[in-house]
Parts: structure tokens; C-alpha cells; sequence
């Protein structure tokens, strides 16, 4: 897909995320201040990597993808509270996302806890609610984002991230799998649910989502190491910081690099039967160079 054609359908997709998403928590009731704390990280200009997944696989589906954003948010809901809660001191203790102050350095521990906790349900809510998508498919919705995110998804690849101290290729692989791999891989099967897509449709989001998942935690690992802090808007030097063990310890910058490479060509090779204009590939090509 020629660049242009990509960055006007995603510079789409993007824009109706960050619209649903600023609509959202904008009442002032008298714990407003639960909300202003959500909001902060929520509409705080993250990628939205994981809706536009949800939303372009809606679309292959043969869906309106207009129809699907209360569920793409829902992820990216559950996502912006894994990073609140991945930067505690009690976890990852970074000071810095989105290349502004951590939730808990402005909002102070509590309420990140519980912004964390809130934005939970809240996802649940949205996916249960959603106008433009029947019952039947808003509870397959429901059921992929409970176990993405849950005991046997991403917060199992925290846990062992953070608990187990692995060392590892096989063992980075698995964290990875779980930590970023379920949540993306989740994505991109939200919209294929969402739609009431083919079984084989799922398949493919599945696997590209995992091996993208994959292909964008080394990355992630690799501009822990290289990264420019103004553009990645994260902390560098944090995992070693934390003493973690990723992949860059193990193969290096060159060696982490031609991971990406494999993991992405196995991503496009999923998805090539369905990937009419090929805003997947470019997608995943695109990620492979990302600095931020
Ligand atoms: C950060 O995800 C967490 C990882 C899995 C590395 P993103 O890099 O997608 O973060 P945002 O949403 O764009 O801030
Ligand atoms: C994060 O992995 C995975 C999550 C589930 C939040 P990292 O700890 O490497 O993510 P960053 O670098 O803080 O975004
Ligand atoms: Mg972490
Ligand atoms: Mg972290
Ligand atoms: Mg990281």
C-alpha cells in the first residue's frame, strides 16, 4: 500500500479513537477527580495501535468499522491501564510516558491504582453496550478481552516479567507472548469478532496479531537500549535499571533487529490471503522501524 493511502486510513481510524475517547469520562461528579486521573492517561496520544488493528480487521471482516470503535476503545482502555499500573514503583517505577509525568507522579499511587481499576470494567461496559453490534457478538468481544488481558494473557507475562526473572530465549519469548503479544493478538481478534467475520479471518488475526506482538516487544527492548527519550516518550536504560534480562542481552542490537525482521515477515506472511490493499504489511513494516 503506497504510504499515502496508508497514513490518510489510519490518520481515519485514529481519529475516531481519540474523538470516542475524549468523550468519554467527562462528567464532574464529585470524584471528577477519578476521572481527570483516566483521562490523563487515556488521552494522553498514545500510537492507538491496538485500535486500528481492531478497527481494520472489522473492516476486512466486511463491517461499517465506524460501528466498531466503542469496542476498539474498550481495548485501549485495558491497554492505557496495564501501563499505569507497568510504571508503579512497585512494578517497572518509570517516571516518564506518552513523553509526559507517570499517573502516579501526578495523581500519586492511590489514585493510579484505582484509575488503573476503574478503566477495567469500564472497558467491559463499553463493549457490552455498543450500539452498532448485536448480543452474540458483543459477548465473543467480551470473552477475547477478558482473556487477553487476563490471568493467562497479559497479566501472567507481567507476573513473570516482574516475578520470575527470566532469562531465557525461550523463556523472553513466552513474556512476550503473554505481556504484548495477547493484547495485540486480542486486537486484531476483536474485530474479526466484532464484524461476525469467518473462522479463518480469526486464524490469521491471531497469528499476526502474536507474531507483531512479538516483532513489537524487541523493538520496544531494542529503544530501551537505542532510543531517543524526546521521541520514544519513554524512560531509556529502564529495564536494565530494573534488572531485566531482554532480548538485547542476549542477541544484541543487530541480532534483535533481524528478529524483528522474521517476526514481521511471518506477521504478513498470516494475513497475505485476506490483506486486499495491504494496509497489514505496510502496517507491520512500519512498526518494524518505529522509534517511538
Ligand atoms: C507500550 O505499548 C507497551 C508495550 C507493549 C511495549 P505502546 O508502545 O503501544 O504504547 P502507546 O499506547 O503507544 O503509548
Ligand atoms: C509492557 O512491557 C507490557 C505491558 C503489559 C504494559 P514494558 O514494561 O516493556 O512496557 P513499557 O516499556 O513500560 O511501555
Ligand atoms: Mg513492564
Ligand atoms: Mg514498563
Ligand atoms: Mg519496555
Amino acid at each position: 500500500m503506497e504510504k499515502r493511502e496508508f497514513d490518510t486510513r489510519y490518520g481515519d481510524y485514529r481519529q475516531a479513537v481519540e474523538e470516542y475517547l475524549n468523550g468519554l469520562f467527562a462528567d464532574k461528579p464529585h470524584w471528577a477527580d477519578l476521572y481527570e486521573s483516566m483521562r490523563y492517561s487515556l488521552l494522553a496520544g498514545g500510537k492507538r495501535i491496538r485500535p486500528v488493528l481492531t478497527l481494520e480487521f472489522a473492516r476486512l471482516s466486511g463491517m461499517d468499522w465506524k460501528k466498531v470503535v466503542p469496542v476498539a476503545c474498550a481495548l485501549e482502555l485495558v491497554h492505557t491501564y496495564s501501563l499505569i499500573h507497568d510504571d508503579l514503583p512497585c512494578m517497572d517505577d518509570d517516571d516518564l510516558r506518552r513523553g509526559k509525568p507517570t499517573n502516579h507522579k501526578v495523581f500519586g499511587e492511590t489514585m493510579a491504582v484505582l484509575a488503573g481499576d476503574a478503566l477495567q470494567p469500564e472497558a467491559f461496559r463499553l463493549i457490552l453496550t455498543a450500539p452498532g453490534i448485536a448480543p452474540a457478538e458483543r459477548a465473543a468481544c467480551a470473552l477475547i478481552l477478558a482473556q487477553a488481558a487476563g490471568a493467562d494473557g497479559m497479566v501472567a507475562g507481567q507476573i513473570l516479567d516482574t516475578l520470575h526473572a527470566p532469562k531465557t530465549e525461550e523463556e523472553l519469548k513466552e513474556v512476550d507472548h503473554l505481556k504484548t503479544g495477547a493484547m495485540i493478538a486480542g486486537a486484531c481478534k476483536l474485530g474479526v469478532a466484532a464484524a461476525g467475520g469467518s473462522p479463518e479471518l480469526l486464524a490469521a488475526a491471531e497469528e499476526y496479531g502474536y507474531q507483531l506482538g512479538l516483532a513489537f516487544q524487541i523493538r520496544d527492548d531494542m529503544l530501551d537500549v537505542i532510543g531517543n527519550v524526546d521521541e520514544f516518550g519513554k524512560p531509556i536504560g529502564s529495564d536494565k535499571e530494573e534488572g531485566k534480562v531482554t532480548y538485547v542481552d542476549l542477541f544484541g542490537i543487530d541480532g534483535c533487529g533481524k528478529k524483528v525482521l522474521d517476526c514481521t515477515e511471518a506477521a504478513k506472511a498470516a494475513v497475505a490471503p485476506f490483506d486486499g490493499g495491504g494496509f497489514l504489511r505496510t502496517l507491520a513494516a512500519s512498526l518494524a522501524e518505529r522509534n517511538k
